[in-house]
Parts: C-alpha cells; sequence; structure tokens
C-alpha cells in the first residue's frame, strides 16, 4: 500500500503534521514509542512515558496493545505518569483516570504496577501539596518524560492546564474551566456530576519532556488548534506554549486542520492554483468577511485581502464576483421534492371517471 499523503502545514509556530485521519495519527504516535521503547530495552534501560486520557489517545493506546500482542513490544521496562485526575474521585469510580487508564491500557500490556504513576483523586486538602511535589520529583527521579502524548481542550488545555495557567507551573490542584465540564458532562450523566477541580502537571512539567506528541482530532478543535499554532504564546492557550518546545509536534486530520490559514486561507501563505474550487472558496470567504454580496466585491476588496493574485489571473472583480454567483445561483434547487410529473390535477382526472 503506498504511504498515506501527509504534510507539515505552513505558516505555523510549531510543526503541525497534517494527516489524512486519526488512525494514521495513531500509527505515527504509536512508531515513534515502539522505535524508543525496543532501543531502550535492548540497552537494557527504561523509557519514560507521559501520558493522556480522553477520547484523543484511545487509538494510540489500541494500537500500543496491538504492537504488544502482534510485535511483541515489551513494556516490562516502561515508567508511565499520567498528566491529571479529577478531584475529588475515588479510583474506582467509572469516571477517574485511574480506572480508564487501566481499562483502556495498562491492563492489556505487561507494565509494571509499580512503574505506573496517576495523580491521586482521594487525597485530602492537606495532602495535595506533598503530593505534587513528590510527583514532580518522582519524574526527575525517573530521569525524566522521554515523550509525552497530550490531546488538547477546547479552552485550548493541555493536561488540564486551563486559560491563565503560568508557563512555568508544575503540578498543583486546578480549578476547571466551565468549558471543560461541559465538553466532559455527557460522560459524567451532567455538568453537575463533574469536579470542579483535578491536579494535573504543569506547563512546565510538560514542557520539561524530551519529546511531545500533541494530537487533535475532529472540527470542534480546530479554534483552539488554530490558535495554538498560529498565535503567539500566551497564558490564555496553554498548548500555544508548545512553541516555545525544542521538540514539540501537533497530529492533525483534516477537520482540527480545517481553521488554519494554511488549509482556510491557503492564498496567504503562497502562491495557489486558481481552479474553479479554489476561487470559489476564495471569494465566497471574501464575501462573508467583507459582509458584500458576491455581485458588489470590488478590486479593493481583493486587494486589501491578499487576493490581487487572484485579482491580476481572473478579474475584474464585478466578472469574478459574478461568475461566483452563477456558479452558486445554478446549485440552487427551487424543486427539492422533485416537479409534480402529471399537468393535470388529480381531481380533474377523477372527475373526468365520474361522469362517463
Ligand atoms: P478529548 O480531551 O481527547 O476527550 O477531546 C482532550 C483534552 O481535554 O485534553
Amino acid at each position: 500500500m503506498p504511504p498515506a499523503p501527509q504534510h507539515f502545514l505552513p505558516h505555523t509556530r510549531v510543526p503541525s503534521l497534517l494527516l489524512p485521519n486519526s488512525a494514521a495519527a495513531n500509527r505515527f504516535v504509536a512508531r515513534e514509542i515502539d522505535k524508543l521503547v525496543r532501543a531502550r530495552n535492548a540497552a537494557g534501560k527504561p523509557t519514560v512515558l507521559g501520558l493522556a486520557t480522553g477520547s484523543t489517545p484511545v487509538g494510540l493506546y489500541r494500537e500500543l496493545i496491538r504492537l504488544h500482542e502482534d510485535e511483541k513490544l515489551d513494556f516490562s521496562k516502561v515508567i508511565t505518569f499520567n498528566l491529571d485526575e479529577y478531584l475529588p474521585l475515588p479510583k474506582e469510580d467509572p469516571h477517574s483516570y485511574f480506572r480508564w487508564m487501566h481499562e483502556t491500557f495498562f491492563n492489556h500490556v505487561n507494565i509494571k504496577w509499580e512503574n505506573i504513576h496517576i495523580p491521586d483523586g482521594t487525597l485530602k486538602p492537606d495532602e495535595i501539596e506533598d503530593f505534587c511535589i513528590e510527583y514532580e520529583r518522582k519524574i526527575r527521579a525517573a530521569g525524566g518524560i522521554d515523550i509525552q502524548i497530550l490531546g488538547i481542550g477546547r479552552t485550548g488545555h493541555i493536561g488540564f492546564n486551563e486559560p491563565g495557567s503560568p508557563k512555568n507551573s508544575r503540578t498543583r490542584m486546578i480549578t476547571l474551566d466551565s468549558i471543560t465540564r461541559r465538553d466532559a458532562a455527557a460522560g459524567f450523566f451532567g455538568e453537575e456530576n463533574v469536579p470542579n477541580q483535578a491536579i494535573t502537571m504543569g506547563v512546565a512539567s510538560i514542557m520539561d519532556a524530551r519529546r511531545v506528541f500533541l494530537m487533535a482530532f475532529g472540527e470542534h478543535k480546530a479554534h483552539c488548534v488554530t490558535k495554538a499554532i498560529e498565535l503567539p504564546p500566551s497564558e490564555a492557550v496553554s498548548a500555544s506554549f508548545l512553541q516555545e518546545h525544542p521538540d514539540a509536534i501537533f497530529l492533525l486530520d483534516p477537520a482540527a486542520a480545517a481553521e488554519t490559514t494554511a488549509i482556510k486561507r491557503p492564498w496567504e501563505v503562497g502562491p495557489v492554483e486558481w481552479t474553479p474550487e479554489r476561487v470559489r472558496q476564495a471569494v465566497v470567504w471574501l464575501s462573508l468577511t467583507v459582509r458584500k454580496g458576491l455581485q458588489k466585491l470590488n478590486d479593493d476588496d481583493f486587494r486589501e485581502h491578499h487576493l490581487y493574485e487572484l485579482l491580476r489571473e481572473k478579474g475584474p472583480a464585478e466578472k469574478i464576483g459574478e461568475e461566483v454567483f452563477l456558479d452558486r445561483l445554478a446549485t440552487i434547487q427551487p424543486y427539492p421534492a422533485g416537479r409534480l410529473l402529471c399537468r393535470k390535477p388529480f381531481w380533474s382526472s377523477r372527475r373526468t371517471r365520474t361522469t362517463t
């Protein structure tokens, strides 16, 4: 089978790989983990993985389990640190990340229980600070995280580092953003059941990892991904701090990449071929942006919105606008249920029958 098409998106502040689908991203990351674990095992050394929960990494864990079962990938020397856990939440609770990690991954590979680390959702308030300091110490004692796996929340969080999380933050207790709680509501059978707090590794704890893979799939991630990879790093979107990491990469499916400039307005990041589809995409976007009808667009609208190449090739503006307008008009179906086939109304034929 030929390799699936993939390429790095231009105009991003962090390497962002566009893949044909989430399965390709899972295979990509699993392959990197597989290579490292085998090399470390051969050298008799441990591999330290930073792990994430949520819907995003499920496919990756399945692929790692497959590698374990079919290709004898040995996890006996792997040490793991999970990003976060709800607070308060008993370990056996169906929603706890402790339970989720065991059911989704740990129970299916030969990892040693003593090598698994997950923030503890059962801590009493006066135990939390010491636990967090000890969690950081354990990461350092293990040699630091070799590969960190991340998802991204709609708030732009990594781990549970909600907007406002400082770049130098470490493992700590945080209050969850209302958007994050709303996103978790379905799993908890109602927003009111989602805990308000959590323990999370900090931004700095994540930035210390030697390699970082952030995976994002689906259109609901498109806006936060675009902010994280195109806007300057800021506390408003904690994933944006990964721009300053020396070896971080975003792995995106087409839906998660849909709002990036390279996909949405490719003419802004380099020369494009003005195919009819591209012209339509650009002119409809321009019309919505300047809030004018297609036939009202003028040359200045095109020039002021990076569309001078289009204007030069296909202009003037009135001609392009008119062509796209007619093209769109032709797609309107005035009789969505189909035209009436018989000319005479049905009662006229009935009347004929009764009179004969
Ligand atoms: P998700 O969550 O993988 O369930 O989308 C990601 C996150 O909140 O970090």
